[in-house]
């Protein structure tokens, strides 16, 4: 089995795809109301998104994440997660997991755990109903309190994954904590990323996390971890709950250099880099031939091309989007 190096002798062992661009809320730093999103024709199937994968798992990868968009509106793409599960039995793959909104976890959570999964990261931003439909737009929050109360029956790990958004949740992330800390799940804060157009200015948005670190430095001992998942997030623990809390600063370069991961869209493009716009297309190898050679050879140039880092910016000079393509489109 051969690895995947890329020209900077990292590893990728981490595959993520994005099974849809389709989402059932309407986050404000994430979509504008009126998106339009990719013809259903378009996207690969789910066979084809099975084939994608398991190429990628006989070349190394260890750890497929399922994402969106809202992963679980894909039609029956729990069939797809059964299908994947089966390079967990076979011990191939480490982990099968998925980010989710959580909205639909009450109906699929036991089906995830039976078919492999055993963590997964929710996004939620605020515990505050009104707050929560104005992030949102379209969502209720009971749906997701409802989904992780069957996620943990189901015998799932959490994380809960909440974009710092200033106005919106700063005064409420040390009530995330202790709440995080109350179900055992541990936490993720994001800052904002440019990526896709929006309704709103998203300096506006923006909430430094270094802030937030004052803030929450305030309430509670967070100790240094070299706990280290490949991705960007630097962990701490909270020492009076128990549970990590994860900080991604995605603005500052410090996590390109141990990079694991590459990116698959609904429709077959491989992403090298979430704050680059190169892509490599993995649809016409799948469709022109039916042995995998053309895949594993369009899979083996997409990693000689992975880029050495990022160049998101938000600053007040340049109003566009550091990348064009919405978080949707590659799931983060
Ligand atoms: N910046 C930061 N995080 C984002 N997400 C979606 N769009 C953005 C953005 N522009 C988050 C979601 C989810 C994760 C996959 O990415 O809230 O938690
Ligand atoms: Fe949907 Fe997640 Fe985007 Fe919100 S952040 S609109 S839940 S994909």
């Amino acid at each position: 089995m051969d690895t995947l190096i890329d020209p900077f002798g990292r590893a990728v062992s981490y595959l993520r795809i994005s099974v849809t661009d389709r989402c059932n809320y309407r986050c404000t730093y994430c979509m504008s109301e009126n998106m339009s999103f990719l013809p259903k024709n378009d996207l690969l199937s789910l066979e084809e998104l099975d084939r994608v994968c398991t190429a990628f798992v006989q070349r190394g990868v260890n750890k497929l994440r399922i994402t969106g968009g809202e992963p679980l509106v894909r039609k029956d793409v729990l069939h797809l997660i059964e299908r994947l599960g089966r390079h967990i039995s076979s011990g191939m793959l480490k982990e099968l997991t998925l980010t989710t909104n959580g909205s639909l976890l009450a109906k699929y959570a036991h089906q995830l755990f039976a078919f492999g999964v055993r963590r997964i990261n929710v996004s939620l931003d605020t515990l505050d109903e009104a707050k929560f439909k104005s992030v949102t737009r379209w969502g209720s929050l009971q749906d997701v309190l409802d989904g992780l109360a069957e996620a943990k029956r189901a015998g799932l790990e959490i994380k809960i994954n909440a974009v710092a958004l200033k106005g919106t949740n700063d005064r409420e992330l040390n009530k995330m904590v202790s709440w995080c800390g109350d179900n055992q799940f541990d936490l993720t804060v994001i800052e904002t990323m440019p990526m896709g157009e929006i309704d709103f200015d998203r300096n506006d948005q923006f909430l430094p996390l270094t802030l937030v670190r004052e803030e929450l430095e305030r309430n509670w001992t967070l100790e240094e971890t070299d706990f280290r998942t490949g991705g960007p997030a630097r962990y701490v623990t909270v020492r009076e709950t128990g549970r990590k809390i994860g900080f991604i600063t995605p603005l500052s370069h410090n996590f390109c250099e141990d990079c694991n991961r590459v990116r698959l869209t609904c429709t077959g493009k491989l992403y090298m880099c979430l704050g680059q716009d190169d892509w490599a297309d993995l649809k016409t190898p799948i469709r022109t031939d039916k042995t995998d050679e053309s895949l594993y050879a369009a899979i083996d140039r997409a990693i000689g091309n992975k880029p050495k880092g990022h160049d998101f910016v938000i600053d007040r000079s340049t109003a566009a989007p550091a990348v064009e393509r919405h978080m949707s489109v590659t799931g983060g």
